[in-house]
């Protein structure tokens, strides 16, 4: 039982609810920060005893308040996983301005905000994990995703530059990139179009939240030392890189 403080983003519903429950079950001490659905998250809380925080991971002053109040509560985070994420689908010459800021700051910028805030400690104290989670559509992109498929390649190409500036600190840094999940966010895609996604992925099947969980609390062990910079697909072979 490890003991060290896990804060997941977006924790309470779909991927991130997997992700705290599997981390908490590994012996973590778990918090779930969430945005705006406080029904789902005061049930989230009841079930499984995990404390939840509720700020806009999109505003930068917001995350700085919130992870200093988890350090003061909880325990300064060692485990960061950055999961909170949002669609707005739209093909580009339909998309408005607003459309676009809002993924890209949701997805995106939320993913500075938390890196941000927490690396000093994590330098200082000499361990840590953030595992960013990206997506098959920001290795491949996706037809009506242009604001999603741009945030999404982003946290890609921000992870690895992470990894870099801090693999001399005990500091990892990776990313995960789940396919199509069974989830709120893929059960929006029109019926149509997601079954000929779902033709399209060998293993046949949507994958579960719990696929990726697995994968978070892999690289979210001690050992899992030497695992920096790298991009994990979990998306049942729809994607082979
Ligand atoms: N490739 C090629 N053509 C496509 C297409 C695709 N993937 N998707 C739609 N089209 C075509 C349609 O066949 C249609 O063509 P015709 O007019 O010739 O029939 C045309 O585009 C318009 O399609 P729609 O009627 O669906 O148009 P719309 O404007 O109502 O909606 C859309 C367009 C918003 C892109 C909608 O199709 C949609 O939501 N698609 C799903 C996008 C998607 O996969 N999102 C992933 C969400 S889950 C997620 O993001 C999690 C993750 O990380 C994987």
């Amino acid at each position: 039982m490890t003991g060290r403080v896990a804060l997941v983003t977006g924790g309470t519903r779909g991927i991130g609810r997997a992700i705290a429950e599997m981390l908490k079950d590994r012996g973590y001490r778990v918090v779930a920060v969430y945005g705006g659905n406080v029904e789902a998250a005061e049930q989230f809380h009841q079930e499984t005893g995990i404390p939840v925080y509720r700020w806009n991971v999109a505003d930068y002053a917001e995350c700085e308040a919130g992870i200093h109040k988890v350090a003061e509560e909880v325990g300064p985070v060692e485990v960061l996983v950055n999961n909170a994420g949002i669609t707005r689908d739209v093909t580009l010459h339909k998309m408005s301005y607003e459309q676009w800021e809002d993924v890209v700051h949701t997805n995106l910028s939320s993913v500075f905000n938390m890196c941000r805030v927490v690396i000093e400690s994590m330098r200082d104290r000499g361990f840590g994990r953030i595992i960013n989670i990206g997506s098959i559509n920001g290795q491949i992109g996706q037809y009506g995703q242009a604001n999603y498929a741009a945030a999404k390649s982003g946290i890609h190409g921000f992870t690895k530059a992470l990894a870099q500036e801090n693999a001399k600190k005990g500091v990892t840094v990776n990313a995960i990139a789940p396919g199509y999940v069974d989830t709120d966010m893929v059960r929006k895609v029109p019926h149509e179009v997601l079954e000929k996604i779902i033709a399209g992925i060998p293993v046949g099947r949507l994958g579960r939240a719990e696929d990726i969980a697995r994968g978070v609390c892999f690289l979210a062990e001690d050992n899992a030392d030497f695992i920096t910079g790298a991009t994990l697909s979990i998306n049942g072979g729809q994607h082979m890189d």
